[in-house]
């Protein structure tokens, strides 16, 4: 097996602390935060990884004040609308999963640009960045089943037809391989509703650095603690 994870997911945390500590609003900690996206998945492409993961918006994340929402909501707007040529440039393919469903809480015209983007990009052939937005793993594995249950009412399925193989391809990572590696950033050490059903056999990785400060050293101590880990998926 290759020391180098095909698969990379961060939980980018710690952008309203490092703001804080620097006496700025939340905001410019996400402002920085999105800097750093940027650098991480040039990284991400000059070690060879092919699939980046990065948790940008959970569902949870709209119980924050109006004033953080819409501010990280501008700041989607902006940062596809700068990086757009770059993606297309580098070749890289972007794919979304979270509630696109008009019964989301997204701005419509954010639902089009992320649509438009996969689109765009989907036969680009290099790294596959995957932007976790409106994503939470119970309400997608929720909307999954839901799914599923409405092919079984309408006759395109089934009960019996039901396994982990045609669960997988109702979910929002359909053809993207489980995360090899999970790394969050800032210190807290949990999942918070982070790819549950993706995650069964991922090698976790927590460090202190919040994700504004997130250098190529922190990349490489992760991928170093990864390349040393015995992956046995149950088997002795
Ligand atoms: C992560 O940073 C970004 C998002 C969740 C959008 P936080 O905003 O959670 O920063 P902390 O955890 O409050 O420091
Ligand atoms: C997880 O971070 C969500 C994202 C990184 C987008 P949170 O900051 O929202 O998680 P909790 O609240 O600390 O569990
Ligand atoms: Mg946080």
């Amino acid at each position: 097996m290759s020391s180098i994870p095909n698969h990379v997911a961060f939980i980018m945390d710690g952008n309203g602390r490092w703001a804080k500590k620097q006496g700025l609003q939340r905001l410019l900690g996400h402002k920085k935060g999105a800097d750093v996206v940027k650098s991480v998945i040039q990284q991400c492409m000059d070690k060879g990884i092919n699939y980046v993961t990065l948790f940008a918006f959970s569902v949870e994340n709209w119980k924050r004040s109006s004033e953080e929402v819409s501010g990280l909501m501008d700041l989607l707007r902006k940062y596809f609308s700068a990086e757009f040529s770059n993606i297309m440039e580098k070749n890289i393919r972007v794919r979304f999963i979270g509630d696109r469903t008009g019964q989301s809480k997204l701005p419509n015209d954010i639902t089009d640009m992320l649509a438009g983007i996969e689109e765009r990009t989907k036969d680009n052939t290099g790294i596959t960045i995957v932007f976790a937005i409106n994503y939470s793993g119970r309400d997608e594995i929720v909307r999954a089943a839901q799914m599923f249950a409405e092919d079984v009412d309408a006759s395109r399925r089934y009960a019996s037809d039901f396994d982990e193989e045609v669960f997988s391809d109702y979910l929002d990572t359909i053809h993207i391989p489980d995360p090899d590696l999970v790394i969050r950033t800032s210190g807290e050490q949990r999942i918070s509703n982070f790819m549950l059903w993706q995650m069964a056999y991922s090698e976790l990785y927590f460090c202190e650095t919040p994700w504004p400060d997130f250098t190529e050293e922190d990349l490489d101590k992760a991928l170093e603690s990864y390349a040393e880990r015995d992956r046995r998926f149950g088997v002795a």
